[in-house]
């Protein structure tokens, strides 16, 4: 019997789980649950005999590969792929696809909860400043810079983003000013919402120097990766001005010697959490399993990154 695992170190909402089964049962096939596991070991031993494979941010080597003999495909239930090594996805013969658009709203609504979070100085009981009438640049116009961009426009604020992938006049329908480069954005905006992919070109890319451009007051807010920010440089920064504030919903390496440097102007969620809502989960879950039940029965491969 065709087998489907669900692999997830953080779980779906149990709704989301529900939904997947459905699509995975309905299609004759069987599904396994692997969840909250915190050793490779359950990983490797879970996926041995799996055609089909969903995951989160779980981490897809070689190795897994390896472990993996009958696998077909292996669906990231979210944006981001940089978790499934790509290369020796395609050298096993295993189709790696993603669900784009499917939790961005999510992780665009928390960028404005920590948005008015550091504007509102962290909740401190001291007098902050509003969203209205602000600038906030977008790195970025994908689906979750989409959002964001919607999202702004009801605050009041002023929208520029930065996406040399997306023609202007896609940014200029949205009521959103294109710019050009990324020296731009940051000198521009009092805000920026980073929304590019970990890639060779993007990692360490945003440091002291960028950074720095920011105007008086200004706060970065990461839902990205942690690795696009140069960490060194980053806290380099935020040493030499005092004004700046950094949000993210991805601890950085140095977030201990960041929290206590800087207490009041940096403030890291526990864990990713921007498309942790029942609401994404359901829509990137079920998206993950029609998407594999496709390519299984039919050979479908829209989504296909490798
Ligand atoms: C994504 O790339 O879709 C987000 O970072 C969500 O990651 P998660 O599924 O691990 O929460």
């Amino acid at each position: 019997m065709t087998k489907v695992l669900v692999a997830t170190e953080k779980p779906f909402a149990a709704a989301a789980v529900n939904g997947i089964r459905e699509v995975v049962e309905n299609a004759g096939y069987e599904l396994v649950l692997l969840e909250k596991y915190t050793d490779k070991a359950d990983l490797l031993k879970a996926v041995a005999d799996v055609d089909g494979l969903i995951i989160r941010s779980d981490k897809v080597d070689a190795e897994v590969l390896d472990a993996a003999k009958n696998l077909k495909i292996v669906v990231r239930a979210g944006a981001g792929y940089d978790n499934i090594d790509l290369k020796a996805a395609t050298e096993h013969n295993v189709v790696a696809e993603n669900t784009p658009g499917q939790n961005s709203n999510a992780v665009a609504e928390l960028v404005f909860g920590m948005t008015v979070m550091a504007a509102r100085n962290m909740y401190s009981g001291t007098s902050g400043f509003e969203l209205k009438g602000k600038h906030i640049g977008i790195q970025a116009f994908g689906q979750v810079g989409r959002n964001v961009a919607r999202i702004a426009k009801g605050f009041g604020m002023d929208v520029e983003a930065l996406d040399p992938y997306c023609p202007d006049s896609a940014m200029e329908e949205a009521g959103v000013k294109p710019v050009h480069s990324t020296e731009e954005l940051y000198k521009n905006n009092l805000f920026v919402s980073i929304h590019i992919p970990a890639t060779k070109e993007t990692i360490g890319s945003i440091g002291y120097d960028l950074i720095n451009l920011m105007p008086k007051g200004g706060v970065l807010i990461n839902t990205a990766r942690k690795e696009v920010i140069d960490e060194e440089g980053l806290a380099r920064v935020l040493n030499d001005r005092p004004d700046l504030k950094y949000v993210a919903d991805v601890k950085p390496g140095n977030a201990e010697m960041l929290e206590e440097k800087f207490a009041g102007r940096v403030f890291f969620t526990p864990k990713k959490m921007g498309a942790q809502t029942a609401e994404a989960n359901i829509n990137a879950g079920i998206a993950a399993a029609n998407q594999v039940v496709a390519f299984i029965r039919d050979g479908v491969d829209r989504f296909r990154v490798n």
